[in-house]
């Protein structure tokens, strides 16, 4: 049977199709219908109206052609980014925008990384946070208003919840401020796994009195925090690093209290020697690993007010 239907062309061809599409009704439309293949994790919230504005901006200025959106299971990566991409974090993406070019830095883990006063100096002048940056300029971003009819439009065809308050609430915004918004929601619904601290509570700097320590130090901080700080250490996103102040109170603090805000950053509320923080320090522990960090605190107590 088999050998004669080599010989008949046409059968063969139907045939041949039936069986793809067999193969293809398995592979395809099986895990299409099967709400297991599509995962949403629990905490995963639909797009606000400026949020969803703010991925059209994204598509609309090309930023996937430079930047991607997702995290491989590679130690490298998840060292660089944070947690790898999960399935269930994309539910509301229509379309992905995972990307495939990495010019400029993986984005899925973004959102909560920055504060947004960064993000708006960084869109207006990527240079003036990484001199070497070849980001382009968005700030005229912030001369275009958010088309809150095409938002809400779009809200209606994918089936996302919204008000009618939320669409209002576009007319005085820019794409500038969607952008914005939508930074901060990338990647959220995954928390931040803790990682354990770098040194002990109570620990003392160890490099305390060598010179070299406070030449690299200010090495490091020009390179990574005079974005925010300020070249002179004076404060611009973040606070003064010179002044009395640690931490919002005029009071002394250790330093392996500067060690834990620099190795891990800060969050909303979180605590540092009794006082509250109020978040947007990035954390820099596995850049620079410990002798670096104690070579900064070096440098900035080198240069606190006595
Ligand atoms: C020509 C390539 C290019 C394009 C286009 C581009 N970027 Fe970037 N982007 C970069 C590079 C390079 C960096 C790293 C240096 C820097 O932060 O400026 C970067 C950094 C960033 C960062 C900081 C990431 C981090 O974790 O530090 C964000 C956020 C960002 N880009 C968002 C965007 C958005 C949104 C768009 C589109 C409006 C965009 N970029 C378009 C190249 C690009
Ligand atoms: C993206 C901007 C940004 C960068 C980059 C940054 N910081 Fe910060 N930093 C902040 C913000 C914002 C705060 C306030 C944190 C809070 O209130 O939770 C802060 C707080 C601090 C504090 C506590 C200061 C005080 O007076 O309470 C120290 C110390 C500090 N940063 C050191 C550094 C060092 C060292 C670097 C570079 C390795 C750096 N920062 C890079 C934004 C930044």
């Amino acid at each position: 049977m088999a050998g004669t239907l080599y010989k008949k062309p046409i059968l063969f061809a139907v045939v041949v199709t039936v069986v793809i599409l067999i193969g293809t009704v398995v592979m395809m439309v099986f895990p299409m219908l099967t709400p297991q293949m599509h995962p949403k994790l629990a905490n995963l919230k639909p797009y606000t109206a400026l949020q969803l504005a703010g991925r059209d901006v994204y598509q609309e200025n090309g930023c996937f052609y430079c930047h991607t959106q997702t995290v491989r299971p590679l130690k490298a990566e998840v060292i660089r980014y944070g947690e790898y991409s999960k399935a269930g974090e994309f539910a509301y993406d229509q379309p992905f925008l995972w990307g495939s070019k990495r010019t400029g830095p993986d984005l899925a883990r973004v959102g909560g990384k920055y504060t947004d006063k960064w993000h708006y100096k960084h869109f207006n002048e990527p240079r003036k946070i990484f001199t070497g940056s070849n980001m382009p300029t968005y700030g005229w971003l912030a001369d275009h208003p958010v088309d809150a009819s095409a938002t809400e439009a779009r809200m209606k065809a994918l089936g996302f919840p919204y008000k009618k308050e939320e669409i209002d609430a576009l007319k005085d915004k820019t794409k500038l401020d969607a952008l914005v918004a939508y930074m901060q929601s990338i990647g959220t619904a995954v928390p931040k796994k803790p990682k354990p601290p770098m040194i002990a509570k109570g620990d003392k700097n160890p490099l305390v009195g060598d010179p070299n320590a406070t030449a690299e130090g200010k090495k490091i901080y020009e390179m990574n925090c005079s974005a925010c700080h300020g070249v002179d250490l004076k404060g611009d996103i973040g606070p003064d690093l010179t002044d009395k102040e640690w931490v919002y109170v005029a009071e002394p603090i250790g330093d392996d209290t500067l060690f834990f805000i620099i190795a891990d950053g800060t969050k909303k509320d979180q605590e540092f020697e009794g006082r509250k923080a109020k978040g947007g320090m990035p954390s820099w522990g596995e850049f620079f690993g410990k002798k670096k960090i104690w070579s900064v605190v070096s440098y900035i107590r080198s240069l606190e007010e006595k």
